[in-house]
């Protein structure tokens, strides 16, 4: 029934096509505008502490049951523990949470790509940069946001349709060097300015007095956003795994790459905004009201902005390809759809879903529910309760259910010595990790009191 399934050519291909759904807006938009309404350093050190606690053993955990199992999330949790395939939910509240987040991330990556001929114009007549009005009439706007969503939900379509390894590889290894580079060059920018140094304090020097529950449950929300966990992507991704990758390694290095790319953006945009005197805590308008304006005043500055954005929307891209690899991996597997269909019906989906949560920053931004527009309360639910929960079932599957010696088979793969560090990861995934989700999660709600 699998013999045709379609997979990553080779290791490396694995590696940056994981990297590539890793790395993201999370990265350049998400984690920065996160760290400074939470307060900056604190909050970054509990965010580096969930990556490593938390989910680098979820992301091994993933991998390994999805190439285990080499089918969709959704098939692959209703299989792998015989006789219990009610941890399908897990797939299923997967694929819910991609098109929550394909909702408002289209949104988001929609003014990431309008920003690249916008820019690019004020560059070449020599205007002045893009200041924050621009970007207020933009992402509250009606047409104009609404038309370059759906212009990056069809761009992405075309993209997943080309084929896993086709598609996903070819692109991704192209664009991650790009990236990576156009990133350093822009650090380089900001550092380099007189008083870039608070910025980097407040990065790195903590006060852990900003931290609380809440706080502390958007840092792991977060950590699993970053590294596309807890909703079956990377599960998808092992899938797709060929038997030299050895996963711990793999994993450890994905995460260290995407936390990388966090940090020198995090390095890109506060230096910049304490040098010009931005607010750190504006919200997701920080990378689009202080990157144009910090780098329109330096020497080629409109064109840096340029690159900025350019590089946003590459890294945007291949975190889209892997969210819309999940519904789209089910309803061609289990459904038995052809991918055109499968691509079709999930790219309807998001628009459905996506055009309340774009004009809830504008024509609709009077519509409440509990207290928050639509595009805040699909982003909240993705990852204030989705992705933990999901990430949580996934290491009870692993750790609890699965029998530990075919478990660690799928770890013991291609390594030609048992490593010390094997069973070090599985202790996290057995016992480290779910206790911190649940007590994270329990404290983030309020369980403990305030
Ligand atoms: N990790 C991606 C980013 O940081 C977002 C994402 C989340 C992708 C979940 C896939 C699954 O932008």
């Amino acid at each position: 029934m699998e013999t045709q399934r379609d997979g990553f050519a080779s290791s490396v291909g694995a590696f940056t096509a994981t990297v590539a759904s890793a790395v993201g807006l999370g990265n350049i938009w998400k984690f920065p505008y996160l760290a400074g309404v939470n307060g900056g350093a604190a909050f970054v050190l509990t965010y580096l502490l969930a990556v490593a606690l938390v989910g680098l053993p979820i992301l091994v955990a993933e991998h390994a049951i999805g190439r285990k199992m080499r089918q969709d999330a959704v098939a692959s949790y209703a299989r792998v523990v015989p006789k219990e395939g009610f941890w399908a939910v897990i797939g299923y509240a997967g694929i819910v949470a991609a098109f929550f987040i394909m909702a408002f991330y289209s949104d988001v990556a929609g003014w990431v790509f309008s920003y690249i001929p916008k820019s690019l114009i004020a560059a070449i007549r020599g205007t002045a940069p893009l200041e924050s009005k621009a970007f207020i009439s933009l992402s509250s706007g009606t047409w104009e946001p609404l038309l370059w969503q759906a212009g990056v939900v069809v761009f992405i379509s075309i993209i997943v349709l080309a084929g896993v390894s086709k598609g996903i590889e070819r692109a991704t290894k192209l664009t991650m060097p790009i990236l990576l580079g156009l990133l350093i060059l822009c650090d380089i920018r900001a550092l380099t300015l007189p008083g870039a140094f608070k910025g980097v304090q407040f990065l790195f020097e903590p006060d852990f007095s900003k931290l609380s529950g809440a706080v502390i449950l958007s840092a792991l929300g977060l950590a699993f956003f970053k590294l596309s966990l807890g909703m079956g992507t990377m599960t998808t991704y092992g899938s797709y795994m060929p038997h030299t990758v050895r996963l711990v390694p793999n994993a450890s290095r994905v995460a260290l790459a995407d936390t990388l790319v966090s940090i020198l953006a995090g390095l890109a945009i506060f230096p910049a905004v304490f040098a010009f005197g931005f607010e750190p805590a504006s919200g997701p308008s920080l990378l689009f009201i202080s990157i144009p304006a910090v780098f329109s005043k330096m020497p080629l500055g409109n064109y840096f902005t340029v690159l900025f954005f350019l590089l946003s929307a590459l890294a945007a891209t291949g975190a889209m390809i892997s969210l819309i690899e999940v519904p789209v991996a089910w309803l061609s597997g289990k459904m038995n759809l052809k991918r055109p269909t499968a691509v079709l019906i999930t790219a309807t989906g998001i628009l459905v879903l996506g055009l309340p949560a774009t004009l809830s920053l504008g024509l609709w931004a009077d519509v409440k529910l509990f207290n928050m527009g639509f595009f805040d309360l699909l982003d909240y639910i993705q990852q204030n309760l989705l992705l933990p929960l999901g990430g949580l079932a996934i290491a009870l599957v692993a750790g609890w259910r699965l029998p530990k010696a075919e478990f660690l088979r799928e770890l013991e793969t291609a390594e030609p010595n048992k490593p010390w560090y094997i069973p070090v990861l599985y202790t996290f995934i057995k016992f480290i990790a779910p206790a911190l989700i649940i007590l994270v999660f329990l404290n983030g709600f309020g369980v403990f009191g305030k």
